[in-house]
């Protein structure tokens, strides 16, 4: 079974934006989901130029990208994928 992984930027676009924030993912997943999920903090993403700029902070959820992105959309994200049964 592959893992869904879920990478956090934390460019200083998205840090700034509120991907601080987002570091208690590294908290939350592993006892939710224990090793069905994987949470890797990235360098910058690419999604941050300048007209997209506003979207951040961005988390990717294997390959769907999330703008904006808060703990509860990450999550909805990861129980969408596990649900669907992909993984
Ligand atoms: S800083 Fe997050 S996508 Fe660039």
């Amino acid at each position: 079974m592959n893992k869904v992984i879920v990478k956090i930027c934390m460019g200083t676009t998205c840090f700034v934006m509120g991907a601080s924030d987002l570091q208690e993912l590294s908290d939350i997943i592993p006892e939710k989901y224990g090793d069905k999920v994987e949470v890797i903090a990235s360098t910058c993403l690419d999604f941050c130029s300048s007209s997209t700029e506003s979207q951040a902070p961005y988390v990717m959820v294997d390959y769907d990208v999330i703008s904006k992105a808060t703990v509860e959309k990450v999550l909805e994200a990861i129980d969408r994928k596990l649900k669907h049964g992909q993984k």
